[in-house]
């Protein structure tokens, strides 16, 4: 039999040399069995026993817990009482066998060093399982739990998994700014950007003087980087922007929020067939690659959260979207013989419950929803033939609704020209945008991918407020 501990001498270097530090996640699938290591990270739970003590340990880079073993000969139970639940340690030891079933290595201690003790009495999160919304109240401390461990990996790897996928087909990634002078999707949800003292403005004719402000014009936090977009797109041909996007909506969803990503995608010579395929694409390789990447991540949460949320995403992957009318969807709405909350009539918008009757209902998978009446859209979408509709498009997904917003964009002059008047936008804030409809236009597409949507629908976490590290929502900019 193995002794349960090697000799001093086996350790060797390491007690002169600091030995580098070893993330959990890798040990645990090491087999490189009886070498010395050094981990750090936080104590889940601890047990002391008559010969032997055990700690579980957790450094965030996967969902499972290291085990470690004890010698209470080595390291006194008094110590390792002190690396209680929540606090942080750095352990030395030897990498070993198992010998127990539950998992396959574990740690057998020679060193404990505490780095910062948890006070048990008044620590928030002991080991019981706690509501999400105490977690939300506790968002600086979430990331330490499971739950969060594993949202927050997830949210890691679909943001890279967004970049690989563009830099691979080469697109190019632009940053587009977060502070604007324009709106770019009309909806006048925009938070105000100012130096002005709110209680003593300058004025000029009873007016705010804007001209003394720090742009010397109103400006605001970015609704979306479309616009932008689609000035490096009709000269890079195919590009992308990702970054933060604010909305001063007063809605308290569990789908909304008022800071939120968003990845924006833009394309030259791509019509709304193309901009769609490239859509359902994006979307089935940022399921593909989670489900690849963060299988065990996934199933906790399915575990816990969603039952058969691998069968969804799955379901998913292996369904072809459907493209859908919006004339359309409105007769399958009103020949349906729901009683909806909100009426069905031609020219209005599709509400969440519209939404979710087609995709969970009537069709079973993501919809794509297209051609939208115009005075329901933003300025810049294509107006068709029939000049009541636009070229835009909606994915919808089930459990979510709307997942993308998009369309082709107006790139004939004199359209959107018009199309700007009819809605009310002053022409000359626009100008540098019309200019490049002046020259060399070229029919171009793109569409907004809500980053915290998505991970909504992977992690299967019904309140949006939980797919992100530290929310804002009305009336909530804690953290
Ligand atoms: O449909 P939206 O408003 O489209 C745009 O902003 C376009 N400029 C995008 C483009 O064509 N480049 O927003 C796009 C997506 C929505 O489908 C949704 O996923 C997400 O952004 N979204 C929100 N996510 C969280 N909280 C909010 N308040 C959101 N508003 C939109
Ligand atoms: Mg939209």
């Amino acid at each position: 039999m193995m002794p349960i501990f090697a000799p001093l001498k086996k350790i060797g270097m390491s007690i002169m040399t600091p030995l580098k530090r070893h993330k959990v996640k890798a040990l645990l699938t090491s087999q490189e069995f009886e070498q010395s290591v050094r981990v750090c990270g936080w104590v889940k739970t601890q047990r002391t026993g008559k010969k032997f003590s055990f700690c579980e340990l957790n450094d965030g880079s996967g969902l499972h817990n290291l085990q470690v073993v004890v010698d209470n000969a080595l390291i006194a139970p008094e110590v390792l009482k002190r690396a209680a639940t929540g606090a942080a340690v750095c352990i030395e030891g030897l990498l070993v066998k198992s010998q127990g079933k539950e998992q396959a290595v574990e740690l057998q201690a020679q060193k404990l060093e505490i780095l910062g003790e948890a006070d048990g009495e008044t620590y928030p999160l002991q080991k019981k399982a706690h509501s999400l919304e105490f977690l939300r109240e506790q968002a600086h401390l979430r990331s330490r739990t499971n739950t969060f461990g594993a949202v927050f990996r997830l949210r890691n790897a679909v943001s890279y998994a967004i970049h690989h996928y563009f830099y691979q087909k080469g697109f190019v990634y632009v940053h587009t700014p977060i502070i604007t002078a324009s709106d770019t999707e009309g909806a006048g949800e925009m938070f105000a950007v100012t130096t002005l003292p709110l209680d003593n403005c300058p004025k000029l004719e009873g007016q705010v003087d804007w001209k003394q402000d720090f742009f010397e014009r109103p400006a605001h936090l970015t609704v979306s980087g479309q616009l932008n977009a689609e000035l490096a797109a009709l000269g890079l041909g195919e590009v992308y922007t990702f970054g933060p996007t604010f909305r001063a909506e007063n809605s308290n969803t569990t789908r909304h929020l008022a800071e939120f990503w968003m990845v924006e995608p833009e394309m030259a010579f791509y019509d709304l067939a193309d901009n769609m395929a490239l859509a359902e694409d994006f979307l089935k390789y940022l399921i593909r690659w989670t489900l690849d990447h963060n299988r065990a991540d996934i199933d906790f949460l399915q575990e816990n959260y969603e039952p058969g949320l691998v069968a969804k995403l799955e379901g998913v992957l292996a369904s072809d979207f459907i493209r859908l009318d919006y004339t359309e969807a409105v007769s399958i709405l009103q020949e349906s013989g729901r009683q909806f909350e909100y009426p069905v009539q031609w020219g209005s918008d599709l509400q969440s419950e519209h939404e979710r009757y087609l995709v969970e209902q009537h069709f079973g998978k993501p919809v794509i929803v297209i051609n939208y009446p115009k005075d329901i859209k933003a300025f810049y979408m294509r107006l068709n033939a029939d000049e009541k509709t636009v070229a835009a498009m909606d994915i919808l997904f089930p459990g979510i609704g709307e997942i993308i917003g998009g369309s082709q964009r107006e790139e004939r002059p004199d359209v959107l020209l018009r199309r700007l008047h009819e809605m009310g936008l002053p022409e000359e804030n626009y100008w540098w945008y019309l200019d490049t409809r002046r020259y060399g236009s070229a029919p171009h597409a793109g569409f907004g991918l809500g980053l915290e949507r998505i991970l909504m629908f992977i992690t299967g976490m019904g309140n949006i407020r939980d797919v992100i590290p530290f929310p804002r929502t009305p009336g909530n900019a804690e953290f």
